[in-house]
Parts: structure tokens; sequence; C-alpha cells
């Protein structure tokens, strides 16, 4: 792979992986593409035809590692692996207006929705409006402007491992610091990718 192209790793499956992609995202506006996404997601996992790189089994120590599988040369999507250690976990964070499917390839993970209350310039007053434990062959959809969460793998001693696809490669995004009560800081966030081979 040259530095200028678009990320394209080869694994077992990958053929299988981009055409149930290719097929989601002509399915209409982004209700019908995260929902046939989300149903093709969970099949594949659950068939266990598509075996991702064996760097996506190692986690990075100081933070969960971020690695861009695939980027779509005519799509625009982008399709990142997650591995998440014995309690990495995110802040709570938007998705710059992108919507995004997430599935559990391994592990377990702890999704929290949050409900944005109010808004004081960069102060944010959140709450808390639902979490879930989710399992392998698991998927969840995330759609602007319900796009606050925080993921953490609540594991003291496994890792777990999500697939991530985008509308378009999500290279920054909003963070939020806990400050008094449900209010919090918003600081913008460049998101890097680790090294996928
Ligand atoms: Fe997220």
């Amino acid at each position: 792979m040259n530095a200028t192209a678009p990320p394209d790793l080869d694994f077992p499956g990958r053929d299988q992986l981009v055409a149930a992609i290719d097929a989601a995202v002509a399915a209409g506006d982004e209700h019908a593409v995260t929902a046939t996404l989300r149903a093709s997601l969970c099949q594949l996992i659950r068939d266990r035809e598509v075996q991702l790189p064996a760097c996506v089994h190692e986690p990075i120590a100081e933070h969960y590692a971020r690695r861009e599988l695939y980027r779509s040369p005519t799509h625009g999507y982008s399709v990142v692996a997650m591995t998440w250690g014995p309690g990495q976990g995110t802040p709570i964070h938007d998705h710059s207006g992108l919507w995004c499917v997430e599935g559990v390839w391994d592990g377990q993970l702890e999704i929290t929705q949050y409900e944005l209350l109010e808004r004081d310039g960069d102060r944010f007053r959140f709450r808390a409006a639902g979490g879930m434990q989710a399992g392998p062959g698991s998927a969840g959809s995330l759609i602007p402007p319900h796009e606050y969460h925080t993921i953490a793998n609540p594991s003291p001693d496994a890792i777990a491992i999500t697939l991530h696809i985008y509308k378009a490669p999500m290279e920054c995004c909003s963070k939020f610091q806990p400050q008094a009560g449900e209010w919090y800081l918003r600081t913008d966030s460049t998101l890097e990718t680790d090294k996928a081979a």
C-alpha cells in the first residue's frame, strides 16, 4: 500500500465484508442504511467467516486502539476496528455529525447514551438516557443529533473488539469532560489511528 492509497487491509472475508457494506449504503436514507448495515454486521459476526487481521487482537496499553481497515474509494465510508483493553473506555463524545454502525466482535462492551438537556456555549448538560451491555454478534447505530455516548470495556481481564463503520472517516470529534453535576465542558479532539498491519 502506498502512502496516498486509502487503507485496504487483506484478511479472510474482506471481500464479503466490503460487499455487504456496499450493498447496505445503497439502501436509501441514513435510517435505511444503518438498519441494513446493523443486520448485515450481526450476521457477518455470527457466521465467523470474516476473520479480522491479527493486529486487531493486540490492545495498546495507553489507550484503546483504533485501526482503520478499509476506506471505500467509491462510497467514502470508513471501517475501523477498535480494541479495548480491560477497563479502557471513552469519555462522553459525539460523532462529528456522521452516522455510524458499531458491532461487537469479541468480548463485552458497556454503552451508555446521553441526552443533551441544555447548552451554554461550550458547557453542555447531559443526562444518562440508558445503558446497555453488548456482546458478540450485536450491533447498534448512531444517527446525529442523537450521538452522545460512552463506550467502555468493564472487564478486569478480557479484551473486547468492535468494528465501526462510519459514513466518512471520523478524524475529529468533541469530547466532554465532567464538571459539576450534569455539566460537562466540550473540548475538540483530533482522532488518531493506530498502525494496522
Ligand atoms: Fe463513539
